[in-house]
């Protein structure tokens, strides 16, 4: 009832709100059964947990294809960026994908400038489609004038807008379905597992299978290792495969990762979140659990058609917020879950340089060094000089945790961490030009004191303090 009130209650795009709401109805009901039905067909049963079965290793696939090949599958591909999250752990207030990474150049122009650059090449069009949000919509719009020169096609879909609603009484927090700047907060985007079927809901879906597309490459905008591989998308033709989950050899550091697992015969993704309490050490083992989800996703354009009534069926992230100081709940999905949906889906191994996400000022730093050199193709490549080494631990402090303050603490460029080890800054501290760090480098300013480090210093193996 409280839903429809919103309905009638709005005067813009009446109907395609209706629509939206019909939708969030459905995930809203199911939250509903598992809260107070006792629906427990999310529940994961530990003992019916397999090892994945179905797991392609990179080694399997050609990769010496010829150029006619390769234009074939270029021809039938469309890479899919995720851009609809704020990236709020770096503080951003508008899409992440802005934010400069390597000199002028943000997320989405190292995309476009790598498409345009294979386009070139083979003499092809590969097309780039955005997935956006509200919340992010406006501010990639304005970057894309800029590109609209004919190397790269650039489109985009809006995921949908589902209205927040109280913990307490379970009433939608917006008042009406018409939006505006003001209002923006009382809506949520539904996660990326809103992709498929607001994708196949876009006027895109259609357009571009009557192009003879065939596979979408879909990724995270911040992950600067999802480029496009065509050895995977041939093996993924050849042998039929509908669906496929780009996985990585988990470490330590990423223990907290969803994991391909068999279920009751199906590849299924296992998150932190459905794991029962008493499993969760067993569940970050990477023993048992090898690889984690890197979100590089591939999809036959077909198979999103086929499947579309399944898409409702997937796991929900219930996820709780303070709005105004009221507790509040969002449901969100998640691309990755989608894969028991369907057939012949495969999890495929990849190496670790096909994920290289940024989630916070430390991961920015890195790709921003010269620990990455950027390849004619635009692309980023580990700096010959580190070799196979591991990357440097960076450990930066609440003083760089968002973006700005981060930025300004390096006004004239990150320091050199080609030779560094491991770094630890806390407090007011600011790099001048060109700063060496080598080793391993502590630099530490307690409260009401900074410190600048100054132009060309080189630290190896320092500590200061202040
Ligand atoms: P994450 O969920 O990892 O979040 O998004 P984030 O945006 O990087 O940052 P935090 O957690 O807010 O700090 C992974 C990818 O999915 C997109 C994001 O834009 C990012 O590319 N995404 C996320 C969507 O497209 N829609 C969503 O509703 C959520």
């Amino acid at each position: 009832k409280d839903l429809k009130d919103l309905v009638d209650a709005t005067s813009d795009n009446k109907d395609s709100f209706s629509a939206t709401m019909e939708d969030f109805k459905q995930l809203f009901d199911k939250f509903l059964k598992q809260e107070f039905l006792g629906d427990d067909s999310s529940t994961i049963s530990w003992d019916k947990i397999r090892p994945p079965s179905k797991i392609v290793n990179y080694d399997e696939c050609d990769r010496n294809l010829n150029e006619e090949r390769i234009k074939t599958l270029l021809s039938g591909l469309v890479v899919l960026k995720l851009n609809g999250g704020l990236g709020t752990t770096m503080g951003c207030t508008g899409p992440k994908s802005v934010i400069k990474v390597r000199g002028e150049d943000s997320f989405l122009e190292l995309v476009i400038k790598q498409l345009q650059f294979l386009n070139e090449k083979y003499s092809v069009d590969v097309p780039l489609v955005l997935m956006n949000s509200f919340n992010t919509e406006e501010e990639t719009n304005q970057i894309l004038p800029n590109y609209q020169n004919g190397k790269v096609t650039i489109k985009s879909f809006n995921q949908k807008q589902y209205p927040r609603f109280t913990k307490k009484e379970f009433k939608p927090v917006p008042k009406n379905g018409n939006k505006s700047a003001q209002n923006n907060n009382e809506w949520f985007p539904p996660g990326h597992g809103d992709v498929y079927d607001s994708f196949y809901k876009s006027p895109l879906y259609k357009e571009l299978k009557a192009q003879g597309k065939k596979y979408i490459f879909i990724s995270n905008i911040d992950n600067l290792g999802a480029t496009v591989d065509l050895s995977i998308i041939d093996h993924l033709e050849k042998n039929k495969i509908e669906f496929a989950m780009e996985v990585t050899p988990k470490s330590l550091a990423d223990v907290k990762g969803g994991t391909l697992i068999d279920y009751e015969g199906k590849v299924k993704l296992l998150e932190i979140a459905q794991v029962p309490k008493e499993y969760v050490e067993e569940f970050k083992s990477i023993e048992k659990f090898k690889v984690f989800n890197t979100n590089n996703l591939y999809v036959a354009l077909d198979a999103i058609e086929k499947n579309l009534d399944k898409f409702g069926n997937v796991e929900l992230i219930v996820n709780h917020k303070v709005h105004e100081g009221v507790d509040i709940i969002q449901l969100e999905t998640a691309s990755g879950a989608s894969i028991q949906m369907f057939e012949n889906a495969v999890g495929f191994q990849v190496p670790r340089s096909r994920f290289l996400p940024v989630k916070t000022c430390s991961d920015l730093m890195l790709v921003q060094s010269d620990l990455y050199d950027l390849k004619e193709d635009m692309t980023l490549s580990k700096h010959s000089k580190r070799g196979d080494k591991e990357n440097p631990l960076i450990e930066l402090g609440d003083e760089f945790k968002f973006v700005n303050d981060y930025l300004s603490r390096v006004p004239k460029g990150v320091p050199s961490i080609v030779d560094l080890n491991k770094l630890k800054v806390s407090g007011d501290v600011k790099f001048g030009a060109n700063v060496v760090l080598k080793g391993d480098v502590n630099i530490k300013a307690d409260k009401g004191k900074n410190i600048e480090v100054r132009d060309g210093s080189v630290l190896d193996n320092e500590n200061l303090s202040a």
